[in-house]
């Protein structure tokens, strides 16, 4: 590892100008760097893994991406979640094929080496018969994940085992997920939705911590056939005009590791007509949330690196990079288990409708997604830097204790830089110990 951070440092700082809102185009396709990418950010970071609801009993189990590399996350016999390397210790076979099910042990296809729910090597064919030497059974278990914790019912981990915990890790971001996770009693819609995208996967997860810019030309013909919203309200009328979409009100939150989004108040029409916003009505979650957090109507939210968080229509899309040009999607939807099952049913819809492969915006922002990784690739442009600068300089932080430090300005590009600074500063140090100390935090923030 020391190798390659004498070679690191200083170059991934000078790829990103967040004084000038400028960035590399070679941070998206360069195959050096994305192997980078996968030791320092993706290899540090804390990932999502699943919902909790989705690992009900004892054995249940999923198989997943923590950046590139196939987890296997499952409930023990213990009741503990744990979280595997999905390669066999014999010959690195990808041991588990399903998306998720239930099982007491894990047996690989080729020779049928068997591990149980906590990774432990529990039996091999021909230990006795054929095998010369002795085995050690408990030196060839699975390979650990390093950490894994929950967060009201969110499954993150870590391959790092200097990483801070969890709720450190989240930090003020923390503020912001409660305005889902608090909603009520939330559960995971059962089954998997996965898909591809032959795009980097910072495309699309600058533009999930706050780009309100594209809705109206990205997004318009959506907006023309009246497609709802996934939380079921139409807003056509303010989004069609970009004078209009400027007039709403809302504001940009940064906080410490790269997390932000951005989140626009609530108004009487929006408020009347969602289902999705009944929990407004509920005085317990009013008074968890505070009347402030309250009038939020939504917030687009990406958990650094890859985690976009969408609080209206409570999904939560993971995208994980298999090549640098490559990224596959993982869509956790969250009902309230209390609710109507016509309301659930709903959302369902809407859902499917918004975002996921069949959602309209989906597509939308997939083809622009896609087509971006095709621009940043042309070898006569590469040495042309993108353009991330709308806001520089103007992102005045409000310190009023109602929320967290934030910026009254709902379109700018104040995430997309603070989101490629956190990008270089993970790319730039050796250490966890490093980072903690050296990386940036909004101002206002001790
Ligand atoms: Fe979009």
């Amino acid at each position: 590892m020391s190798d390659l951070f004498d070679n690191a440092i200083n170059k991934y700082s000078k790829m990103i100008d967040t004084e000038n809102g400028l960035v590399d185009r070679k941070i998206f396709t360069d195959p050096e760097i994305y192997i980078d990418e996968l030791n320092l950010i993706f290899g540090r970071c804390w990932l999502y893994l699943a919902h909790e609801s989705e690992l009900p009993n004892k054995g249940d189990y999923l198989s997943v991406l923590m950046g590139a590399t196939p987890v296997i996350v499952c409930r023990g016999a213990d009741d503990k979640i744990y979280a595997h390397i999905n390669s066999c210790t014999h010959r690195g076979n990808t041991l588990c094929r399903a998306d998720r099910g239930n099982t007491k042990v894990f047996r690989c296809p080729y020779h049928a080496w068997t591990f149980d729910l906590t990774g432990k090597l529990v039996a091999l064919p021909g230990e006795k018969q054929v095998y010369d030497c002795k085995i050690d059974k408990s030196k060839w278990g699975l390979i650990q994940v390093a950490q894994v914790s929950t967060y009201k019912g969110l499954i993150f981990a870590t391959f790092d085992s200097e990483a801070p915990s969890l709720e450190d890790y989240l930090g003020d971001m923390r503020w912001g997920l409660d305005l889902l996770l608090e909603q009520g009693e939330l559960v995971a819609v059962p089954g998997t939705m996965r898909w591809t995208m032959n795009t980097n996967w910072k495309f699309p997860s600058d533009n999930t911590g706050g780009d309100l810019y594209h809705l109206f030309s990205t997004h318009r013909s959506a907006f023309l056939v009246d497609h709802s919203d996934g939380d079921g309200v139409t807003a056509a009328s303010e989004h069609l005009k970009f004078s209009d979409l400027c007039a709403i009100k809302g504001f940009t939150m940064l906080t410490a590791y790269g997390h932000g989004y951005n989140a626009d108040y609530s108004s009487k029409k929006l408020d009347t007509d969602s289902v999705l916003s009944q929990w407004r009505k509920n005085p317990e979650v009013q008074k968890k949330l505070g009347s402030f957090r309250s009038s939020i109507h939504r917030a687009n939210q990406n958990i650094f690196p890859n985690l976009f968080v969408a609080t209206g229509s409570r999904e939560l899309i993971i995208r994980n990079p298999i090549s640098p040009t490559k990224t596959e999607f993982r869509k956790t939807l969250l009902i309230d288990s209390k609710a109507d099952s016509e309301v659930q049913r709903m959302q369902v819809r809407n859902s499917n409708r918004h975002f996921g492969p069949s959602g309209l915006f989906e597509q939308d922002d997939g083809e622009n997604w896609e087509q971006c990784t095709i621009g940043v690739s042309d070898i006569q442009a590469i040495n042309q830097p993108l353009h991330y600068g709308m806001g520089v300089g103007n992102g005045k932080f409000i310190v009023d204790g109602g929320s967290p430090p934030r910026i009254e300005s709902l379109i700018n590009e104040h995430y997309q830089l603070w989101m490629y600074r956190a990008w270089s500063e993970f790319m730039s140090v050796s250490s966890w110990e490093q980072l903690k100390e050296s990386h940036s935090k909004p101002q206002g923030v001790v």
